[in-house]
């Protein structure tokens, strides 16, 4: 099988990793791919770009694929999906109509009421005078939510309601298009708990749950500063409920996937569920369309199971028959490695020194490129994801945290308490500073 993965970040890079080590996988073809995927994948020069569809539909006819697997959201919101399946190749992704469901948390919040399925109290707002009857209504701390894809800087969570009121202006005065919708934001109840992201396979009709994960999102140490993309995680999830997967599936997944298909728009690819455990239960935070970065990194060091016959099987439709997943015992942890000014503004052109493996961890690329006199510099905001595995999560992180150590990256900076809670017993809350 011949599969081409679409993306360049950490997240891609670990499906490439992965898809190398499975028997039936022929060669890894990637676009645009990244600088350390090279030894592993034929990384496609000028591929065009991954979020328009007749470029990449081309590019899958034209390489003789037999799988597109698409990392990012904005290429399954663009319809690339589609555009593939449409010349009759395999795609693991869901269709355009099916990706609104991270496109739009508006339109996510509708079907996780149609569906019953447990999610914060939430209100769409389309002037600030709404926003602020949304503000009176729920309380603090406030939880804004641009509508629309926002690359994960679109949430704002602050108990101080005269930023809240800023992020919502600042939304919903954005300049649209003539023909686009107006803007329009999410305002909902503060959820509070831990935070686990749970990613279920699924081809429409059967899911197959993956190991859940935890993901940190603040930029900073005890999750203070900006929200980011992620900047570490780990699986699994000692602390999590023993029917944590079930859970999910049945009062989630299930329900979500059987109301897209009753809407004539079935979902088939991954169901990024992200969830709170709150005192009243399991609540969803939000649904993803696709694999989460960094999470990815840790559960696909732990899957055993070939990924390239599973991602298959959801795109074709027959994961009912896909045989039961096998994970290792092993701990995986990983640490993001982020351009000085992340994510606010980050520096570009950075040299990159010290990447280094060991049995126990290596490193995966991301916002990577070649330097023109040779080396590498940095090219985006999370420049390189570090992973270490071990049979505990204390040595994984330390097999990570030696790796990172070694890295040189003027201005570079990454957090030191990835895992450390769960590692010392204690859960971790995601949001210990509203600001
Ligand atoms: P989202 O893009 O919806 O995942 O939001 C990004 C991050 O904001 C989440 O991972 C949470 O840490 C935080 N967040 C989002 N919604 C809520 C909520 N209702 N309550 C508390 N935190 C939230
Ligand atoms: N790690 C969060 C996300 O991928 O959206």
């Amino acid at each position: 099988m011949k599969v081409l993965v679409l993306g360049s970040g950490a997240r891609e890079h670990a499906l490439v990793r992965a898809l190398t080590q499975d028997p039936e996988v022929t060669e890894v073809l990637v676009a645009p791919g990244n600088p350390g995927m090279v030894d592993e994948a034929t990384v496609l020069s000028s591929p065009g770009r991954i979020d328009d569809p007749e470029a990449m539909a081309r590019l899958a006819h034209d390489n003789s694929v037999d799988l597109v697997v698409v990392g990012p959201e904005a290429p399954l919101v663009a319809g690339v999906a589609d555009a593939v399946r449409a010349r009759g190749i395999a795609c693991f992704g869901p269709s355009q109509q099916a990706a609104a469901l991270e496109g739009s948390k508006a339109f996510a919040k509708d079907v996780m009421a149609a569906a019953g399925v447990p999610t914060a109290r939430a209100r769409v707002c389309r002037s600030v005078e709404e926003a602020m009857e949304a503000f009176t209504e729920f309380g603090a701390p406030h939880v804004v939510k641009d509508d629309g894809l926002a690359a994960g800087k679109g949430v704002v969570v602050t108990s101080k309601l005269t930023q809240a009121l800023a992020h919502a202006a600042q939304c919903l005065e954005r300049e649209v298009a003539p023909g686009q919708a107006p803007p329009q934001i999410v305002v909902e109840e503060f959820l509070d708990g831990p935070e686990i992201s749970l990613f279920c396979v699924t081809d429409g009709t059967s899911v197959l749950p993956l190991a859940p994960a935890q993901d940190y999102k603040r930029a900073l140490d005890g999750g203070r500063g900006p929200n980011t993309g992620g900047m570490g995680a780990y699986s699994p999830l000692e602390w999590a409920p023993g029917d944590l997967t079930e859970q999910v599936i049945e009062r989630i997944a299930k329900p979500t996937i059987q109301e897209m298909a009753r809407r004539g728009t079935p979902f088939a690819g991954i169901l990024y569920v992200g969830l709170a455990l709150t005192a009243r239960g399991l609540q969803v935070v939000e649904f993803n369309a696709r694999f989460g970065d960094p999470e990815t990194q840790v559960v696909l060091a732990r899957l055993r199971t070939p990924l390239g016959g599973l991602l298959l099987a959801a795109a074709n439709g027959t994961l009912a028959q896909h045989p039961p997943l096998q994970w290792s015992s092993e701990h995986a942890v990983t640490v993001v490695v982020a351009a000085r000014g992340y994510p606010e503004g980050p520096r570009k052109g950075d040299p990159i020194e010290g990447i280094t493996s060991a049995a126990d961890a290596y490193v995966l690329h991301a916002g990577t490129a070649h330097a023109p006199g040779g080396g590498l510099v940095t090219a985006g905001g999370r420049v390189l994801s570090v992973v270490g595995t071990g049979p505990s999560l204390e040595q994984a992180r330390r097999a990570a945290y030696e790796i990172v150590a070694k890295i040189d990256i003027p201005g570079a900076h990454h957090r030191s308490d990835i895992a450390l809670a769960a590692a010392e017993g204690r859960v971790f809350l995601p949001n210990q500073e509203n600001s």
